[in-house]
């Protein structure tokens, strides 16, 4: 999709990280904008800053764990706007914590998010998206957890090895029609997603300020993931691997898991995913 202009773009959880700065980088790209969030307040300024550049902007309250609100959503955008030309999945939400210190409701709300979301959003948008034809993208964000993952991640990595793997399977079942896939798996990324408070975490409180330090001083900022993402739809790329760690990731499991189990467990211990 060499040229975004006027192209209608989708991201989920746009109030914040890197689906603020995907909405940004769309923009500036030409591409008209809906953008959604289970958080409406954090939502508006961004929606006033992207229609102030005189972007088309769209902006909806939608919770993409909730099928009902998702199908709300794509029967607004398509009422409003008609089909889409990019699908990004974004949203997603993270907990910190051992297997053995994850409690049930958090592995439901973890998958409930990570997973459901971006199945309720593929269901909601893609019959309109091919019944329209001509290239489009479906961009669903997944993680460097959805192949190589850290300690005290068990119901996250879980999420996105979900997410790499739905992915895969749509990216063939859609491999004749004009609509392909993109899995962005992300590194280390400066954003609020680490900004949990200790009490609902499963890790202790100095563990969780020393992850936040990791994150705010060795963590990319989410622009160059956007900017990534952009580059990456316009090259009609299927994997993206971008920011700290997710390429030497990659690397170590293909070389070998054994290697990789001991890289990331030395990483888990300087960034404090793990404590000692
Ligand atoms: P963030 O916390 O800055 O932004 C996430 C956004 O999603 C927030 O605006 C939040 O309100 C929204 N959200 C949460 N639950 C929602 C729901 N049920 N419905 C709709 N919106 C919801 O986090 P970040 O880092 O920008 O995360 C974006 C994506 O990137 C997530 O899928 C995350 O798993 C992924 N990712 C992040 C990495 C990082 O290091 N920050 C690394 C790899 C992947």
């Amino acid at each position: 999709m060499k040229n975004l202009t006027g192209r209608q773009v989708l991201v989920t959880g746009a109030a914040s990280g890197i689906g603020l700065e995907c909405a940004r980088a769309f923009a500036r790209r030409g591409a008209h904008l809906v953008i959604s969030d289970v958080n409406e307040r954090a939502l508006e300024p961004v929606r006033a800053e992207i229609a102030a550049a005189g972007v088309p902007c769209l902006a909806r309250r939608c919770d993409v764990s909730s099928e009902e609100s998702v199908l709300e959503l794509a029967a607004a955008v398509q009422s409003a706007v008609g089909p889409l030309d990019v699908l990004v999945n974004n949203a997603g939400v993270a907990f910190l914590g051992g297997f053995e210190e994850t409690p049930l409701a958090e592995w439901r709300r973890i998958h409930d998010i990570n997973v459901m979301g971006v199945v309720h959003c593929i269901r909601a948008f893609l019959p309109a998206m091919r019944q329209a034809g001509g290239a489009r993208k479906i961009v669903n964000v997944a993680s460097t957890a959805g192949f190589a993952p850290m300690p005290n991640m068990a119901a996250y990595a879980a999420s996105k090895h979900a997410v790499v793997g739905l992915s895969e399977v749509l990216a063939m079942e859609l491999h004749d029609t004009g609509i392909s896939v993109l899995v962005v798996c992300p590194g280390i990324i400066n954003t609020a997603i680490v900004h949990v408070s200790p009490a609902s975490s499963g890790m202790g409180a100095e563990q969780v300020r020393k992850l936040q330090r990791y994150y705010e001083t060795d963590g990319c900022h989410p622009a160059t993931v956007a900017g990534d993402i952009v580059r990456s739809v316009e090259d009609d790329a299927a994997f993206l691997f971008t920011g700290p760690l997710a390429k030497l990731g990659y690397a170590g499991m293909r070389v070998s898991r054994r290697l990789a189990r001991r890289l990331a467990i030395a990483t888990a211990k300087k960034s404090g995913y793990l404590a000692g």
